[in-house]
């Protein structure tokens, strides 16, 4: 055990160990906390150490470096700033901008970032053992809306991931064959991993498979309404079901934009070849694009 790593861990525990205001979780630290959130999160694409074995975004190590704060506050309001509304203007590491291609915007809680910050402050990554996950909290206690959306954005970092990952490789319009083949597929086989039962539906779907009934196009509208950014969970059947809204951001324009302006005639003629009937174009970002359905097996 490295007790380089342990120590903070410690300390940080015993510090807010009694404050209470912690949101959505109570008895674990918030720096284990943040350490959950953040491989469930940002996992998939980021990895902590140096080295950057998933290949679509630098590692945490790189990112820490590039995030050199004074203090932990302003650690934390430099990371909530960009990843509530990632642009190139506001990187703090242009080069992986560059690179790799700007973070999606994914809708992530103020107050997870908050703890995945503090746990990335106060943790020395420079000496990080991998081995030092056995310490990680199974179960963290939260609310039955929070326990769904942590599925639905779980899910969603492994679909981003893969797709910015072909997208990279073969551009948009041969990443259209990698959404039409593994967008079902994973989405399925993540919902198996987390037993659950997960969909991506919508009013306007380029697979008809994903189109909404008039009932879920109903929780949409509200979805689109402020007070209900967070989610929404409904008791169907006697099965308590949460809704997350699916955003656009400026990357998702590739393949859902304008067809004058964002989407290539290479992409265009691939996405007519496979969905004759698609509807899933005209949008702008931060347009509502569809939902999370997530049910929990068993509750
Ligand atoms: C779908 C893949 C993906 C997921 C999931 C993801 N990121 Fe990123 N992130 C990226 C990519 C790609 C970059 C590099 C380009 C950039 O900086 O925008 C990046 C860059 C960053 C940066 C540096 C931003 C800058 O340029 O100043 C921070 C901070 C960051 N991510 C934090 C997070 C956190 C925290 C999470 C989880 C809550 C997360 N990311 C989840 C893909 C992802
Ligand atoms: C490389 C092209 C491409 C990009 C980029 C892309 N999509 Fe898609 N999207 C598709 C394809 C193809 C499908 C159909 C997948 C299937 O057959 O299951 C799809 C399906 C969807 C669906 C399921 C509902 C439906 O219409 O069938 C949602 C929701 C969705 N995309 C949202 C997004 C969002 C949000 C982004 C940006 C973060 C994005 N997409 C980026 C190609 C893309």
């Amino acid at each position: 055990m490295n007790y380089k790593i342990l120590l903070p861990l410690i300390f940080f525990g015993l510090l807010f160990a009694c404050s209470g205001n912690n949101s959505s979780t109570k008895n674990t630290s918030p720096s284990a906390i943040g350490k959950k959130l953040l491989i469930d999160n940002c996992g998939a694409c980021h990895n902590l150490p140096s080295g950057n074995p998933t290949g679509v975004a630098p590692s945490f190590l790189a990112i820490k470096q590039s995030y050199s704060s004074t203090s932990l506050e302003q650690f934390q309001e430099d990371m909530i700033q960009f990843i509530a509304q990632p642009s190139k203007e506001g990187s703090k590491m242009k080069q992986a901008v560059q690179e790799y291609g700007l973070m999606p915007k994914m809708g992530f809680n103020e107050s997870d970032i908050r703890s995945i910050a503090n746990y990335l402050y106060n943790t020395d990554l420079e000496n990080f053992e991998s081995q030092e996950n056995d310490s990680l909290p199974e179960k963290v206690t939260i609310n039955a809306l929070e326990e769904r959306k942590q599925l639905a954005l779980k899910t969603k970092s492994i679909l981003g991931k893969n797709l910015m990952k072909a997208i990279k490789e073969y551009g948009p319009e041969g990443a259209i064959s990698f959404c039409n083949e593994k967008a079902l597929f994973l989405t399925d086989s993540m919902a198996q991993e987390l037993h659950a039962k997960i969909k991506r539906v919508t009013n306007k779907p380029r697979n008809s498979q994903n189109q909404a009934t008039e009932r879920e196009i109903l929780i949409l509208n509200s979805l689109g309404l402020a007070e209900n950014a967070g989610g929404m969970l409904k008791q169907v059947e006697g099965k308590k079901i949460g809704y997350f809204k699916i955003e656009t951001n400026e990357m998702c324009l590739k393949c859902h934009g304008n067809l004058t302006e964002n989407i290539s005639k290479k992409t265009a003629e691939k996405i007519s070849q496979l969905y004759p009937n698609d509807q899933a174009i005209g949008y702008k970002s931060n347009e509502l694009r569809g939902m999370w359905v997530v049910e929990l097996l068993g509750k």
